[in-house]
C-alpha cells in the first residue's frame, strides 16, 4: 500500500503518523469536512479511510477525494463503495460544484475506482515531486441526470 501513498514506499514513522492524524482533525475544524473511517457493519472491523480535503492546484482551492483500503480487504468493492458515497455526499448534500482526485499512473486500481465513480481524466499534475494523473467529477455516477443526458435524443 505504501508505495502508492509515500514516494519512498516506506511506512510512516510514529511522529509522522501523529502529525498526520492531528492534521486530519484540524482539517475538520478548518473546513467542516475531512476524513472518515469505514468499518464492516457486522464485525466493526476496520476497512479503510477515505474523505475530502482542500487542495490548491494552482488556480483556486478545490476539494480532493482520497481513499485507502486495508490490504487484506482489497478487491471486494470497498474503495468503490466508499468513494461513491463520498461523491454523493459532496455533490448532493454539501452542494460542492465538483471534486478532483489524483493518482500515480501505475495505480491501476485507483484509476479504476475513479472511473467507476464517474471521474474523467483532466491531464497531469506534479504532486510530491511525482507525475500524477488528474481526474475531475461534477456529477454522481449513475445519477438520473447523467443517464438522461446520455439517453436524450439529439
Ligand atoms: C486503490 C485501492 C483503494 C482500491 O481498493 P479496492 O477496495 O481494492 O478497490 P475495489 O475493490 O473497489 O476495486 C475497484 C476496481 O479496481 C480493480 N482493482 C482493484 N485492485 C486492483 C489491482 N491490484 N490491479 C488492477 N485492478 C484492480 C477492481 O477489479 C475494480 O475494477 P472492476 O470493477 O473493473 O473489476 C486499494 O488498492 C488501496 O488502498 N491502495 C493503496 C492506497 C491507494 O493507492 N489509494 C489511492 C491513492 S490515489
Amino acid at each position: 500500500m505504501m508505495k502508492h501513498l509515500n514516494p519512498g514506499g516506506d511506512p510512516w514513522a510514529p511522529d509522522a503518523v501523529e502529525a498526520l492524524l492531528e492534521g486530519h482533525l484540524q482539517h475538520w475544524v478548518d473546513h467542516g469536512y475531512g476524513t472518515w473511517v469505514f468499518r464492516e457493519p457486522r464485525s466493526g472491523a476496520f476497512v479503510g479511510r477515505a474523505g475530502l480535503r482542500s487542495v490548491d492546484l494552482g488556480e483556486s482551492p478545490e476539494v480532493e477525494l482520497f481513499y485507502g483500503v486495508a490490504s487484506d480487504r482489497w478487491r471486494r468493492g470497498y474503495a468503490t463503495e466508499m468513494a461513491n458515497e463520498i461523491v454523493r455526499v459532496a455533490l448532493d448534500h454539501m452542494g460542492l460544484d465538483g471534486l478532483v482526485a489524483f493518482t500515480l499512473p501505475t495505480n491501476i486500481a485507483s484509476r479504476r475506482v475513479l472511473e467507476k465513480c464517474g471521474f474523467w481524466s483532466d491531464g497531469e499534475i506534479t504532486h510530491a515531486g511525482l507525475r500524477h494523473l488528474l481526474y475531475r467529477c461534477d456529477q454522481v455516477a449513475g445519477s438520473i441526470s447523467a443517464v438522461d443526458s446520455l439517453a436524450a435524443p439529439k
